[in-house]
Formats: C-alpha cells, sequence, structure tokens
C-alpha cells in the first residue's frame, strides 16, 4: 500500500484486467479502494485478482461483456453486494477494431467497436450513477483517446467511439454536477499494451513512436497516474473535462 486515498472507497474498472485498465486497478487497490475486476477475460481477470490480493490489496472479479446492458447491470450489482457502495467508476474497457477506410469498412466492424467503446460506456453510466447518486456521489472517468479530439485514417468506428466518449462525459458532468458525481474523460496517446503490441509490428510501433512529441509510446501507469488523481480528492473541482496524457501527440 503507497498510500491510503482511496481508503473506504469502491472502485469498478471495466478491461481492469490488461494493459491500462489493470494499471487502474492496482493504483486503487494500493490507495485502500476494494476494486470490483470488470471484464470479459476470466483468465487474466482471475490473474489480476490474485496479483492485487499479493500486493495486500482487496479485489474480486465479475464476468463481464461491456457491450451487454445486462452484464453491465449485474456488474454494478456485484460491486453492491459484494462491498456495499460504489465511488468510482472507470469505463475503460475498450478494442480496436478493424482498420479500413470508410469507403470499405465492415457493417459488421462498425456495429462491433460503437457497441464495445461507445454504447458500452452509456450503459455503464446509466447503471453505475444511481448507485453513486445513494453513496453520497462518486467520480467516473471514462477512457477516450487522443482519437476522441483528432481523426486517424482508417479507424473511422473508433474515431467515432471516442468522440462520442468525450460528448457522453460532457453531459453526464452536466446533469450530476450538483448532485456530487463528477465525469471526466482522459484521451491517452499510443500507450504499450497487449492491445498495441497484438495490432502493430515492430516497424509501425517505430512510426506510431514517431507521432508522440516525445519520441514514445506511453505506459500503462502514466495514464493510471492521470485516472487516479481525477478519482481522488485532489479533483475537487474538476467534472466534464477532457484530459490528454499523450506525449504531445495531439500539439503539434
Ligand atoms: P488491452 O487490450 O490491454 O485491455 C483491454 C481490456 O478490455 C482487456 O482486458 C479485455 O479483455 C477487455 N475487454 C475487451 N472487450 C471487452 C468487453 N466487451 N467487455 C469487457 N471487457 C472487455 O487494451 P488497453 O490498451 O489497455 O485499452 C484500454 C482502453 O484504453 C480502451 O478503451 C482503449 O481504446 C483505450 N486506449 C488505448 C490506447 C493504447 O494505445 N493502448 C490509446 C488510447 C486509448
Amino acid at each position: 500500500m503507497d498510500n491510503q486515498r482511496f481508503e473506504g472507497k469502491v472502485a469498478i474498472v471495466t478491461g481492469g484486467a490488461s494493459g491500462i485498465g489493470f494499471a487502474c486497478s492496482a493504483i486503487f487497490a494500493r490507495g485502500g479502494a476494494r476494486v470490483v475486476i470488470a471484464d470479459i477475460n476470466e483468465e487474466i481477470g482471475n490473474r489480476a485478482v490474485s496479483d492485487i490480493k499479493g500486493e495486500g490489496g482487496d479485489a474480486i472479479f465479475t464476468r463481464t461483456d461491456v457491450g451487454r446492458p445486462a452484464d453491465v447491470e449485474a456488474m454494478v450489482e456485484a460491486a453492491i453486494q459484494s462491498f456495499g457502495r460504489l465511488d468510482i467508476a472507470v469505463n475503460n474497457a475498450g478494442i480496436g477494431g478493424e482498420s479500413a477506410p470508410t469507403g470499405s469498412y465492415s457493417i459488421e466492424g462498425w456495429d462491433k467497436v460503437i457497441s464495445i467503446n461507445l454504447s458500452s460506456v452509456f450503459y455503464c453510466m446509466r447503471y453505475e450513477i444511481p448507485r453513486m447518486l445513494e453513496s453520497g456521489g462518486g467520480s467516473i472517468v471514462n477512457m477516450a483517446s487522443i482519437l476522441g479530439s483528432v481523426g486517424f485514417a482508417n479507424s473511422p468506428a473508433y474515431v467515432a467511439a471516442k468522440h462520442g466518449v468525450v460528448g457522453l462525459t460532457k453531459n453526464a458532468a452536466l446533469e450530476y454536477a450538483k448532485q456530487g458525481v463528477r465525469v471526466n474523460s482522459v484521451g491517452p496517446g499510443f500507450i504499450v499494451t497487449p492491445l498495441i503490441e497484438q495490432s502493430m509490428d515492430e516497424a509501425t510501433q517505430a512510426y506510431i513512436s514517431g507521432l508522440h512529441a516525445m519520441g514514445r509510446m506511453g505506459e500503462p501507469q502514466e495514464v493510471a497516474d492521470m485516472v487516479a488523481f481525477l478519482c481522488s480528492d485532489q479533483a475537487s473541482f474538476m467534472t466534464g473535462g477532457y484530459y490528454l496524457v499523450d506525449g504531445g501527440y495531439t500539439a503539434q
């Protein structure tokens, strides 16, 4: 435990078993929160729970497909049944999807990315917010991307979904600002995670690194540090924002 800034809090992290999501789960657990790791992949989900418990933290795994509203409702209920309240939610699960220009992108590919990367964020907030209101307030971070503010050729569904996440975030922030629920989004640049490692060869990774002013991709921990700050009491006047963690990608 490196500090106790989340002592007594209960946090849900979707896609919490890998990459950025796992870094978020771990930082909350180290801060004293009880963590619900919600992920479609049971094997890595259970491993993530053991890793956190091995460090002295408290976490459970709930198998969740964030593209299915019934799964998302059950995820929130699992948090309440296991830990009695909900204070923090990081709606992070996402996929890259196919790579093709708009004129040949498959309809099925579009529907899948919009479901998992955008509709899921609505489903999550739909079920999380009422429970946070019962707990006296809370903080939500929705995982957008730099592609929530700029385009990226051959990724129409991903770019549309992430722009949508930024908009949904602003809307929910306005609706609940006076009731103590803060809602923000984070826009990472390219981050070295399984999502990137599985979809890019080494030459592509070198090219992508060069698109960031710092000349490298980011690490999951660098995103988790921003998420943790936004979910902490230090961010008490921050809602409706979109915060880049992008090594200067969008500055050029
Ligand atoms: P990752 O692939 O390492 O982790 C994603 C996690 O989500 C995995 O554990 C996976 O099992 C889970 N997941 C996938 N589909 C799911 C579903 N339908 N329901 C529940 N869980 C599901 O990916 P990474 O890179 O950590 O990405 C996390 C988020 O960050 C995504 O929303 C992604 O779009 C976003 N992001 C990632 C960037 C990167 O360069 N890695 C850059 C900007 C944003």
